[in-house]
Parts: C-alpha cells; structure tokens; sequence
C-alpha cells in the first residue's frame, strides 16, 4: 500500500492528514494557534506556530500509523491564503504574517489604484484592488514599516513558508499565488507590469507552479525533525479553497462547493478566467492545469459563531464539556428551537470587514431588530442566517455570471451542521450534498500529491476514484419562502448602513 500527506494550514489550525491510495485516512491530527488581533481590523499569526503544528502533526500520524516512511509518496500542502509572510536573507521570518482576514490596508488599495488604475489591475489581476489580498498588505509594510522592508528577501504566502521549512525552496502554486493580485491570472505567471509599477522586485518572489507539479524535495534536517523520509517528494499543493476543491471533486464547470470555515466560500470552475464586472466575486488560477475559478469570500463565517460561543455561550460550553460533546452542537441545538428569521432578528457577518458580494474593509457586524423578548437562541440562529443569507447573495452573483451550478457540495466545519446546511439549501432552493468522509484541503492536497509522485494518473481520474458523496439533502420549499423576505431585509440593510460605516470607521 502507498500513501500521501496532506497539510491544510488554516486559520484555526493545522491538520494533518494521511491518506492511503484508495483515499481512506488511515492518521490525523489538528494543532491548534491562536489569532492575534493588534487593532480592530488587524489579524495577524506566527508563522513559527504553524510550523510547530506541522511538526506535530506529521509526528503524530507517523506514531499512530505506524506507516514505514517509504511508503508515503508525497506531501502536499493546502492554506489559508493572501497572508503576507516576509523573510530576510537567512530565511528568518521578520514580522507576524498579516493574515487574509485583516483589513488595514484602505489606504494602500488606493494607492493601488492610482499608481496602476483600477481598470487595469481588473484587466491584468482579473479582481480589483483588495484590502484582503497580499499585494495591498506588501505595500502597507513597505509604508509603515520601512527598517523591516529593507531586510526582505522573500515573499511568501502561509503554506509555501512551510514548503520553505520543509524542502528550502521558495516556490508557490498558481491557485495561491493568484491570490496575490501579482499576477497576471489569464497567464497564469507573475506580471512584470504591476510588479514594476508597485516596485516590488521578481526576485522576491517564489518560483510558480501548477499545484500538482513537484516543487521540493524534503531536505535533511526537515527529515531529521519531522520523521518524514530524506527526499520525499512535496508538491505545489493549492490555496485551501481550491485545494478544498480537489477535496470535494470539484475539477469540472456545473459543480461547486459552499465551505464554511472560519471564512464562508463558494467556488465553482470556469474554463476560462470569467470576471464579474462588479469585482464583487473573486477570479483566481484553479488548482487543476488549463481551469480557473469564480470564488467568493465571506470574511466572518464560522469566525461569527466562533466569537459569539467566546462571547456569550460559556454555559453552553461548560454544558458541552459535561455531556463529551462540541459547544457548536449544543448551539445550533437551541438554534433548532428557533423559526426561519428568528423571530424578527438579522444578523450581518460583518466582523472583520467583508470582500464578498460588498468590497469593504469599513463593515462592521450587526444584530438588527433586537428585542427585550429576544434570547440567546435567537441569537444564534441569526448569526447561522446571516451566514447563509450572505452565501446566497454570493450564489446570486455567480447565477448572474452565467456560472450556473448543477451539483452543490457543502464543506468544512460548518457544514457538519445538518441545520446550516439545510438553511442552505432552502435558501439556494437547490439540493446540496456532503462527502462521506469529509477531508477537505487536506485530502486535495493529499490527491495532489499523489498526482504529482504518480500514484494517480490525472487529478480527474483521482476524484472519479476517491470523493464520494451521500445523498442529497432536499431543499424546503416553505422555507424557502418563509426566508425570502428576510433575505430581502438583509439585502437592503447593507445598502442604508454603508455610509454609517464608513463614519463609524472615521470616528
Ligand atoms: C479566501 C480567503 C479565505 C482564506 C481562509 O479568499 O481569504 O477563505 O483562504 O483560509
């Protein structure tokens, strides 16, 4: 039997996760980090704790497996993507990573626009200029933090840092590095105009490649600590999303996936690049050769009901330590209890900003209609609406686009919950379906890998051979209806509060 590995640097944690060649996870692990928070807006990580992770993590599925190292054909490597990762001429990281949550940089998306014009980052980057994308965050340093930006001799984007540790070559993935807003996205390679016009050198840049191309091998002293074979193979590996989508099987136009992690995505494929003129749905390189992807971004999904269990839910987190299970549970419990449009209140996810469907960095999150009648279960029904209202109003775009949808996977950590999932569908009005065993970016970029050393022939004929999926989950049409208005509302309270944010941010 031979196996792969796949590493998905997230923003919560680190899993790591063994797979055999018939795709069956045979070890896994999840090292956890913290978040750090210097400023409202700001998000920032140690890239020094995802190594750690990583090292734990391939530790602990080496002991408990007892896989000989031989057998492990390849690593590849999925992450949270867009971080800003910078690290001077030993290879010392200079600064915490600026994380893709943080949205600090209004000023220097429009010093983006005026040094390049808008039109023309659309035209070459196939997005506008974003607060949440790397090349922003490249010149917010190089502005406020001059003595570190005169050390940087490399850029890198989160899991190409531990490429970085693990082969020490510096070199990223097309689905990734297109996250960058560096690239020329139709070419599929860095631009030298927008490098040139935002004075970034190429040669701080990581070599590019397709995500199942070999992109290392792992070197001694990474074989030394991790327990990893000296010269196993690690492959280009893909931005979690589309690393999610070779997880999910979803290689081909007509299927998507909705993921609910810390950020909400859709994501579907395109054959060629397809831009929404309204920039308000992202056009990245997908993860397989020759494709790209329409992708949207929520930025405070599974962070919203994280923050209100940190906030609000200690009970109901002591109650889930008593009876052995996950605090979620017992929150989308009451939840359940709870109607379509709990009981007149919205909630807009907006806790760290938002990129999709609105570009803005100034949104701030909201509770509308509290009332004295209302209780935590409300509460955490509407923030699981809100969630699924702003993934709808993403699906709309995508309808708008012409990327229309015939197959719907929903992923990650929410999507284990029946009851976002079917809010999901009912407000979709579509079925939607989930894996049998849920791997995500892990499993992609173990299948990646498994392309790459040539375990599999193609990344097509893997998914064909390893995803599997349960029955579909019917959409309610009286749900349906019963959402619509308040999907309405939550629509139109965008619109009147957008200039109130932009006060709030000003104050
Ligand atoms: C996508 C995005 C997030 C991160 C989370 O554009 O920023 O989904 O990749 O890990």
């Amino acid at each position: 039997m031979k196996y792969v590995l796949g590493i998905d640097i997230g923003t919560s944690g680190t899993k790591t996760a063994l797979f055999d060649e018939t795709g069956t996870c045979v070890a896994s692990y999840t090292g956890e980090y913290p978040l750090s928070q210097p400023a409202n807006g700001w998000a920032e990580q140690a890239p020094a704790d995802w190594w750690q992770a990583t090292v734990d993590g391939i530790q602990s599925v080496l002991k408990s497996s007892h896989t000989p190292i031989g057998d492990i054909k390849g690593v590849g490597l999925s992450g949270q993507m867009h971080g800003l990762v910078l690290l001077d001429a030993q290879g010392e990281v200079l600064r915490p990573c600026i994380i893709w949550a943080d949205q600090r940089t209004g000023a220097e998306v429009e010093d983006m626009e005026r040094l390049i014009g808008r039109q023309t980052i659309i035209d070459i980057t196939a997005n506008p200029p974003m607060t949440g994308f790397t090349a922003a965050k490249i010149l917010w340093v190089k502005k406020h933090e001059p003595k570190i930006w005169e050390k940087v001799r490399h850029i890198l984007l989160p899991k190409d840092y531990i490429r970085y540790k693990l082969t020490g070559t510096f070199v990223s993935d097309v689905s990734d590095a297109s996250g960058m807003q560096l690239m020329n996205v139709a070419a599929r390679d860095w631009s030298p105009e927008i490098l040139a016009l935002l004075d970034i050198s190429p040669l701080l840049l990581p070599e590019l490649v397709e995500s199942q191309e070999v992109s290392g091998r792992v070197h001694e002293a990474a074989a030394a600590t991790t327990g990893l074979l000296e010269g196993t193979v690690v492959v280009g590996g893909a931005g979690d999303n589309a690393a999610a989508a070779i997880g999910t099987g979803v290689y081909r136009p007509g299927k998507a996936f909705t993921t609910i992690g810390s950020s909400a995505v859709v994501y579907t494929v395109t054959d060629a690049p397809q831009i929404d003129p309204d920039g308000r749905v992202h056009t990245l390189c997908a993860s397989v050769p020759g494709k790209w992807t329409l992708m949207s971004c929520t930025q405070a999904a599974g962070l919203s009901l994280k923050w209100l269990r940190d906030t609000l839910c200690q009970e109901e987190v002591t109650q889930a330590k008593a009876e052995g299970v996950d605090p979620y549970e017992i929150m989308t419990r009451l939840a359940a209890a709870v109607p379509p449009g709990a009981n007149r209140l919205l909630y807009l996810p907006y806790l760290m900003g938002e990129r999709s469907p609105y570009l803005d960095p100034n949104a701030r999150g909201v509770f509308f209609g509290l009332s004295a009648i209302h209780t935590k279960a409300d509460l955490i029904r509407s923030v699981l609406e809100g969630v699924a209202f702003s993934q709808r109003q993403c699906v709309d775009v995508f309808r708008d686009n012409q990327a229309d949808i015939d197959d719907m996977i929903i992923t990650g950590g929410g999507g284990r919950s029946s009851l976002w999932r079917q809010m999901l569908a009912d407000l979709y009005n579509t079925p939607v379906r989930t894996l049998q065993t849920d791997q995500g970016g892990a499993l992609g970029a173990a299948i990646l890998a498994g392309v790459g050393s040539g375990l599999f022939a193609s990344i097509e004929e893997a998914c064909e051979k390893l995803i599997h999926y349960n029955p579909a989950q019917a959409a309610d049409t009286a749900a349906h209806d019963q959402y619509e208005p308040y999907f309405e509302l939550y629509k139109d309270l965008y619109t009147q509060l957008s200039p109130a944010f932009d006060r709030l941010a000003a104050l």
